[in-house]
């Protein structure tokens, strides 16, 4: 315990950034988002606020000091040339004005021009163009680097890939790829219809299209671009807007609803014209994004660790309707969660038409005690599927009754559990509950597990229905005879299906390992695992206490991997997918060096060369151990930006050895 915790501010940031963590972790890691971006967003605002508050509170790694990573390993990661930044947020007039209000202050003057934008909903990408030529583009990653995607931003029809007009020779330019909602709702309706996956949002479909591998495939993908921020050296110009038409005149698609505003009242204007218009779009916009338009003054005021201080993005109101709560119906997922569907009377929200919303667990029915036949609001907040937010209760009828939570399971009848301290119930039937096994087989050969793209859901629930397949070892076992027995399929089709399961024997282990769908092993737990244990045996024989020692893994996880492999029939499975010749063994990394073999070290803050995951995979690359806090075993603390104090007064309190970031690359350089 250190010497500021018993405060009730230290008390309050410490649950902050557990809570944050925790909400990261079940978007990040579980892909199961448990809270709205909003609540998100005000959550991390009362961190930001306390520490604001308490500097001497910082610890340095708060979330506050970090930015969320979309870094996937597929592509080449490439530093950025300069740092690629959030933004802060608003939600209401007073706050604009408060944000207006400190750079008068500041700036000693009141005439500051304005540049609105919209605030697209889809994903920052950085351009470059070379003597007037598209050269590459990467994503935001975790701000200091990013994936290198230029061959698959190049299919995107709407970027300009030779320039016109009087260009500068060497920029970037900065801007949203992001998806039509027409575009979105066709693409996912003919993957509904092929039993394919479908995409919650349009955000989620343009960054999916953007991280496919195969570049004809993402060119189906009706991906468009708008770009916002030009960026160089001795460019020329004196205010964004200049830069803005200049980038538009060679030929570069900017979005043409911006526009130079004088004044806040101008920019309020802007606001409540496009909080109304944008359902008129026909693509998602979630606010405004308010720029100071002088160069010179942006450079003035600056940048903080996570956004600059001269732009902010003005959030609109989520919106709310109100329509029929028609039934409830009960969804049986791989795992054997149930999640209550609401059936709704059909209504419109934000441009897209909503039938469906999610109830999430028992807890929830019973928190908004909604009946069925109630009038219930719905609302959209953020990446969220709708959701209902509460019951208008004066228009309820006389004769509605609550509802009884089912006690059996809606498709195999057998008795539903709820364990201790979770929320969802669950039907314990795995062997023989039909949605459990199928999901359990289509999350085996999805493309972040196996990569069977030859083998759709449809195909999988048939083999269950003839008794084919049960366990993802059975397709394995399937041959031509068998296939060509099912309806409609041909000779070709069977010899893709096989050449696909011979082809997913390469699929490296940690793949393999998340395919096997154990709970709470989500793509980037099973990366972990395979990276620390090395190959399956390993991970199987691990203790409770071996597996929690791994960065990112808690009890839940390691407990769940303990249950997994305590039953003998899932020990078996693994064994003949072994024997079948899956991959159970993670490649050996490179090593670059020993320089510091059996050190451990902890790192602290940020780094000019490194992305925090970055730094530590490069200590492992020269024989070097990373420890997750500074104890008496530290070897080394290696002290980035930002560092936390308390990190370093413990450092210091145990005689532990703080080195810079140049210390460190002088070590390893040796
Ligand atoms: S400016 C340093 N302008 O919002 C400047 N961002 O929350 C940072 N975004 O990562 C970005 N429309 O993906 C800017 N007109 C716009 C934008 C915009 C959407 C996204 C962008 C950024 C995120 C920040």
């Amino acid at each position: 315990m250190d010497l500021f915790s018993s405060s009730p501010a230290a008390q309050r940031i410490a649950e902050l950034i557990k809570l944050i963590n925790d909400h990261n972790y079940s978007y990040y890691v579980l892909a199961q988002p448990s809270i709205s971006d909003r609540d998100f967003d005000m959550l991390l605002r009362e961190l930001q606020e306390l520490e604001n508050r308490n500097p001497h509170l910082v610890q340095a790694d708060s979330p506050t000091q970090r930015v969320g990573s979309d870094l996937n390993s597929e592509f080449a990661t490439v530093p950025h040339k300069r740092r690629m930044l959030s933004l802060s947020n608003a939600y209401t007039a007073t706050e604009l004005d408060e944000w207006h209000a400190r750079h008068v202050k500041s700036l000693g003057h009141s005439q500051i021009n304005y540049v609105c934008e919209l605030k697209i909903d889809g994903l920052a990408i950085s351009i470059f163009y070379k003597n007037g030529k598209y050269t590459q583009a990467v994503t935001r990653g975790d701000s200091t680097q990013g994936d290198d995607v230029t061959a698959n931003v190049a299919t995107l029809r709407s970027l300009r890939k030779e320039l016109q007009g009087n260009y500068p020779d060497d920029f970037e330019i900065r801007g949203e790829i992001f998806i039509h909602r027409a575009g979105f709702e066709k693409l996912n309706n003919l993957r509904a219809a092929k039993g394919e996956m479908t995409y919650a949002n349009p955000r989620n479909l343009a960054s999916g299209s953007l991280k496919i591998k195969d570049t004809n495939e993402v060119a189906k993908r009706p991906l468009d671009i708008t770009l916002y921020h030009l960026l160089g050296d001795n460019l020329g110009y004196t205010t964004h807007w200049e830069q803005l038409q200049a980038a538009a005149s060679w030929g570069i698609k900017i979005a043409q609803t911006s526009k130079l505003c004088e004044s806040m009242d101008q920019v309020k204007e802007f606001i409540a014209l496009w909080d109304e218009k944008r359902k008129t779009l026909g693509f998602d916009t979630d606010g405004v994004v308010i720029k100071i338009n002088e160069l010179a003054t942006q450079e003035e005021l600056g940048f903080t660790a996570k956004s600059p201080r001269w732009a902010i993005a003005y959030k609109f109101e989520t919106e709310t309707v109100e329509t029929t709560l028609l039934n409830v119906s009960y969804q049986v997922g791989r795992t054997g969660a149930i999640t209550p569907v609401a059936e709704l009377e059909p209504v419109h929200l934000l441009g897209t038409t909503v039938k469906r919303a999610s109830l999430h667990n028992a807890n929830e029915i019973e928190r908004l005690d909604v009946r069925i036949g109630d009038f219930v609001y719905v609302e959209k907040g953020g990446e969220i599927i709708p959701k209902i937010t509460g019951v208008n209760v004066a228009k309820r009828q006389a004769h509605l009754v609550p509802i009884v939570y089912p006690t059996h399971c809606p498709e195999c009848a057998s008795e539903l559990v709820r364990y201790e301290g979770e929320a969802q119930h669950y039907c314990i039937n795995e062997l023989n509950c039909r949605p459990q096994i199928v999901g359990k087989l289509e999350h085996f050969v999805a493309r972040k597990a196996m990569d069977i793209n030859s083998i759709g859901s449809e195909l999988l629930a048939t083999l269950y229905d003839k008794n084919l397949v049960r366990v993802p070892a059975d397709l394995y076992f399937l041959d031509k005879s068998k296939l060509l027995l099912l309806d409609r399929m041909g000779e070709k089709s069977a010899e893709n299906i096989l050449a696909g399961l011979q082809q997913s024997k390469n699929t490296p282990f940690h793949q393999v390992l998340f395919g096997l769908g154990i709970r709470y092993v989500g793509e980037t737990v099973a990366k972990k695992l395979a990276a620390h244990f090395k190959n399956i045996d390993t991970i199987m024989s691990a203790s409770q206490e071996e597996l929690e020692a791994v960065d990112e893994i808690g009890t839940k996880i390691a407990e769940s991997l303990s249950q997994h492999f305590a039953q003998e029939k899932n020990c078996q499975h693994i064994q003949v997918l072994k024997q079948l010749g899956l991959n159970m063994q993670a490649e050996e990394k490179e090593v670059l060096g020993n320089s510091l073999q059996g050190l451990i070290i902890v790192v602290s803050g940020t780094f000019a060369s490194y992305s925090r995951d970055g730094i530590k995979e490069t200590i492992e690359l020269h024989g070097g151990k990373i420890g997750s806090s500074v104890s008496k075993n530290t070897d080394y603390l290696v002290a980035g930006d930002k560092i936390g104090p308390s990190k370093l007064q413990k450092a210091e309190q145990l005689g532990v050895k703080i080195i810079s970031e140049n210390e460190f690359n002088a070590i390893i350089n040796a």
